[in-house]
């Protein structure tokens, strides 16, 4: 097998970001090996940097969940992938580099409304969304959904979902900037979180006990007031709990309203529960992806040397949707 040169992001022990090279690692069996048009930086990687968010054990140290670009090479018991394909797809780390390893079950066809560079934008939210809203809180078409956090990456891509898959949905940001294009994306309301309380505001257009299951990666105090707004036998899933972890809590709503909360981590879940996620998602979600109906929002994108900047930018809190980084 041809041998590669990788450029990648290496984390210094000051916590720097610096660019190494190396020889590029083979694919093992069933792997393929890609070039690297695009990696998308998630929220985790920022965790990852600070020690805070450590790879598995057989997890590439390098940060980078997520990648699109051109495979390369395929290991020998590969099928359906060739030399030549493009593809984007989830890593088992490794996505800051110029290439990348990915588990076949974990590739995904470039839909043909995106264009390469964006597909690195949506295997990571794709499988959060499909596995928190659809597999874990059952939103049907029809129901309603409250999503926080819907200016993230995560949060713009579970918006135009939950809308094309026929639901009505709610959400929360930081500006009324923000709130403005997350209705652009399909939301009836958008509630600017630093200027009102969505469960006030929600009871105020008669929304009161009405949302069937609420995306949360807030948590804190927002945990009481989705107890408030949810509705009775209402699913709410915590992806993240930026606002706390803990907060005291009057649970009276869960057992009056019959309420389901969960929650999860992508990462930890093994090949076969992500290869169950991407063939319900090819079923569900990629002829919407195709027609061009759902569309990863991407922000900005930074050469590989702007590590550094590109994750101080997302660590700002100022983005909209995702930041790429393009090693090329
Ligand atoms: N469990 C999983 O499997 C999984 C997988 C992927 C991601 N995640 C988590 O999901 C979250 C989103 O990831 P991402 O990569 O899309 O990150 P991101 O683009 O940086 O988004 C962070 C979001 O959190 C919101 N936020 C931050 N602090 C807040 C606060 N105090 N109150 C209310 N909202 C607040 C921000 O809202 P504004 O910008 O509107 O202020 C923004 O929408 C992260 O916490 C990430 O760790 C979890």
């Amino acid at each position: 097998m041809t041998e590669f040169t990788r450029r990648f992001v290496q984390i210094e022990a000051d916590s720097f970001l610096s660019l190494r090279e190396d020889r590029a690692p083979l694919p093992g069996a069933e792997e393929l090996l890609i070039e690297v048009r695009a990696a998308g930086i998630n929220r985790g990687d920022l965790l990852q940097r600070k020690g805070l968010y450590p790879p598995p054990p057989d997890a590439s140290p390098i940060m980078g969940l997520e990648v699109s670009g051109t495979v390369l090479a395929c290991g020998e018991a590969v099928s359906g992938w060739e030399p030549g394909d493009t593809v984007c797809a989830l890593t088992h780390g490794g996505g800051y580099a110029s290439h990348a390893i990915a588990p076949q079950e974990q590739c995904l066809p470039v839909p043909r409304a995106c264009s390469l560079e964006e597909a690195a934008a949506l295997p990571e939210a794709l499988l959060t969304v499909w596995h928190n809203v659809f597999q874990r809180a059952g939103l049907k078409r029809g129901e309603r959904i409250l999503i926080h956090g819907g200016a993230s990456g995560i949060g713009t891509l579970a918006v135009a979902i939950c809308r094309a898959l026929g639901a009505e949905v709610y959400s929360t940001a930081g500006t009324d900037e923000k709130c403005r294009r997350i209705e652009a994306l399909g939301a009836t309301r958008a509630f600017n979180y630093r200027q009102e309380d969505f469960a006030d505001a929600l009871e105020a257009m008669d929304l009161a006990n009405s949302m069937h299951v609420i995306l949360d990666m807030v948590g804190g105090d927002f945990i009481q007031k989705n107890l408030r707004v949810a509705a009775p036998e209402g699913r709410i899933a915590n992806i993240a709990y930026l606002r706390g972890f803990t907060t005291e809590v009057n649970f009276a709503p869960m057992l009056i309203k019959r309420l389901t909360m969960t929650g999860s981590t992508l990462r930890a879940q093994s090949r076969q529960q992500k290869a169950r996620m991407i063939s319900e998602i090819l079923e569900h979600v990629y002829e919407h992806l195709d027609s061009g109906a759902v569309k990863p929002v991407v922000d900005r994108c930074f050469a590989l040397d702007e590590v550094n900047e590109a994750q101080a930018y997302m660590e700002s809190g100022a983005h909209m949707g995702k930041i790429l980084l393009l090693p090329g």
